[in-house]
């Protein structure tokens, strides 16, 4: 980023009615190194200059003059720079060493506030493989946001409120019995949410018992409390051990029945505003002129829904946290969802309606199968980690079968490999679930990277006779040239990148940029460490090629971290 601010500026200065960022914006990388490190297309400012973009290329040969370009050269309208790679290699070594863990962060967000509304799953419902997916998206763009300087704030909007909480209470009170509820937690009250639909069928009076009940808890009646409470905290515990095994965490835990005392100010103001209107008893905000389908927001009974819950929590959100951004990150299916909440924020006249934003993404399945909750065919998410992690140990098992603390990695690479492969495809591509692709450690994989980490791990503890993995004593002045052979400059060219692509990464709100850069930078690794040995008698060859081991590691360690991947320093 650096080289190309630079470069930006050198020919900013060259053209007459151009500024920099505009330069910046066109800059590119070529494809391949023969074509220089930046190359600028000229043809997209032949129409402001009025000039060829041959002739602004031949231009911009002549006058570009810096110690940091080795040469600049105009081919076909492109102009293609090519940097001073040993200067190149020191500065980026030089940075990246003294950055450490702080490398590829910056200070873009000065501190402001930024939500994201992420995994909120259903209570007494599994935790499915889409609230997965939501789970360490969201868990990404936090610490993505975190890295560039945004303070976050995680919220778990649980879905603990509605009438299926009426249901449950009639089943359970009907059939359930209290300690097969502790022992088999949500399976069980699935199984009696199962019961009361068929029940219903023949004995219809039991959906009026379920309404009953839900008017009970909202107008909070000891006992339906109790077991709604209940109903919620077996559910949590499920749900956190989920969360334990990810490593995600949440800074509130505001579900939807948090605005239950929130939600008569948002109807009385929507009536103000005159945006309700009744139909059949029940009211809605019309939508029609932004072809939208019509919010309902209350029910005839007048009970509320999940979009007043949520016009509720965007009001509460902005006030309490003074967001400059929010976000919610759920499947593509509820597009239309949020983009009637945005419509009637914006339409109760609040101005920051745009700091709002969808993150959806795709379905998973697996393998052919879909995981959807209705039908029988669920896989549970706890297994499916659960087996990663045993898998993973087996493929530990057969190739280090020595390893210490092997149940530790074994939980970090395959719960890794779950991560991954959530994070790799662009996310509103729909995935599909191989544990093929997920564990093989020489794909396009979690374990592949976070080998090829532990790889760069095991260099630097050879090179320190240690289980040290800093760069050893007296490896402080590197030999810039010996680090001029393609594959170190390949290397070198990644880890430069680093910084522009978490920058991207926030603005798209696209962590699968981090994983397929991370892919690269493995590769270019492992290109660089089959071709140039490392630990070699030459000071000056080891000092540098060390350092760069050094850089790698960092940098792996800093993208894997942003994604949720722990970094285990040997596998
Ligand atoms: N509980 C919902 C579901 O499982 C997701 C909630 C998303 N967040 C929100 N504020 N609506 O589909």
């Amino acid at each position: 980023m650096r080289y190309k601010q630079l470069v930006s500026g050198l020919i900013a200065a060259q053209l007459e009615g151009i500024d920099e960022a505009a330069i910046l914006e066109l800059i590119e990388y070529p494809p391949n190194p023969e074509m220089g490190d930046l190359s600028l297309p000229c043809f997209k400012l032949s129409k402001a200059l009025r000039k060829s973009p041959q002739a602004i290329a031949d231009g911009l040969k002549e006058a570009l003059k810096h110690e940091a370009l080795e040469r600049v050269d105009s081919v076909s309208g492109y102009l293609n720079i090519y940097l001073d790679k040993a200067r190149f290699a020191s500065e980026l070594t030089g940075e990246i060493l003294a950055a450490g863990p702080a490398y590829g962060s910056r200070d873009i967000g000065q501190g402001g506030t930024v939500v994201i509304d992420y995994s909120s799953p259903n209570i007494a419902k599994p935790f499915h493989i889409g609230h997965l997916r939501s789970t360490v998206i969201g868990n990404a763009l936090k610490k993505i946001h975190r890295f560039l300087g945004y303070e976050v704030v995680g919220v778990n909007h649980l879905g603990d409120w509605g009438t299926q909480f009426g249901k449950l209470i009639v089943a359970f009170t009907r059939w359930g019995d209290e300690a097969k509820v502790e022992a088999d937690g949500i399976d069980e009250l699935l199984r009696l949410y199962v019961k009361f639909h068929d029940e219903a069928e023949k004995e219809p009076a039991l959906d009026e018992e379920a309404r009953s009940w839900f008017v009970r808890i909202e107008h909070g009646d000891e006992e339906a409390i109790r077991l709604w409470k209940w109903f919620v905290s077996i559910s949590l515990k499920e749900f956190k051990k989920i969360y334990d095994l990810l490593g995600v965490e949440f800074e509130s835990y505001a579900g939807e029945s948090f605005y239950n005392d929130k939600m008569d100010a948002v109807v009385s103001e929507l009536k103000e505003k005159n945006l309700l209107v009744e139909d059949d008893g029940a009211m809605l905000v019309r939508l029609d002129d932004y072809n939208m389908s019509p919010a309902l927001i209350l029910k005839k009974d007048g009970s509320s829904l999940y979009h007043t819950r949520d016009v509720a929590a965007a009001l509460y959100r902005k006030q309490t946290y003074g967001f400059v951004k929010s976000l919610y990150v759920t499947d593509y299916a509820q597009n239309l969802h949020f983009q009637q909440l945005f419509k009637i924020v914006e339409l109760m006249g609040y101005d920051w309606a745009g700091q709002m934003a969808h993150v959806p993404f795709g379905r998973v399945s697996l393998e052919g199968m879909s995981l959807s909750t209705r039908k029988g065919n669920v896989i549970k998410l706890e297994d499916l980690l659960l087996q990663a992690i045993d898998k993973t140990r087996d493929i530990i098992d057969s190739k280090n079968p020595n390893m210490p603390n092997k149940d530790e990695v074994a939980r970090q690479v395959g719960v890794g490999a779950i991560i991954f492969n959530d994070l790799y495809a662009n996310r509103i591509k729909d995935v599909v679930f191989s544990w093929e692709e997920a564990l093989n450690f020489e794909g396009e994989s979690g374990p592949y990277v976070q080998y090829t980490h532990a790889r760069v791990c095991s260099v630097l503890r050879k090179a320190n006779g240690s289980d040290s993995i800093e760069l050893p004593e007296g490896v402080t002045a590197i030999d810039p040239e010996k680090l001029l052979n393609p594959e170190a400059v390949g290397v070198l060219r990644e880890l430069s990148r680093f910084g522009e692509r978490v920058e991207q990464a926030m603005l798209k709100l696209e962590p699968s940029m981090i994983s397929r850069y991370l892919i690269d930078v493995a590769q270019s690794f492992n290109r660089f460490y089959h071709e140039c040995p490392i630990l070699v008698d030459d000071p000056a060859v080891r000092a540098s090629r060390l350092a760069l081991v050094k850089c790698v590691q960092i940098t792996l360690a800093n993208g894997l971290g942003l994604i949720g991947l722990q970094t285990p320093e040997k596998i």
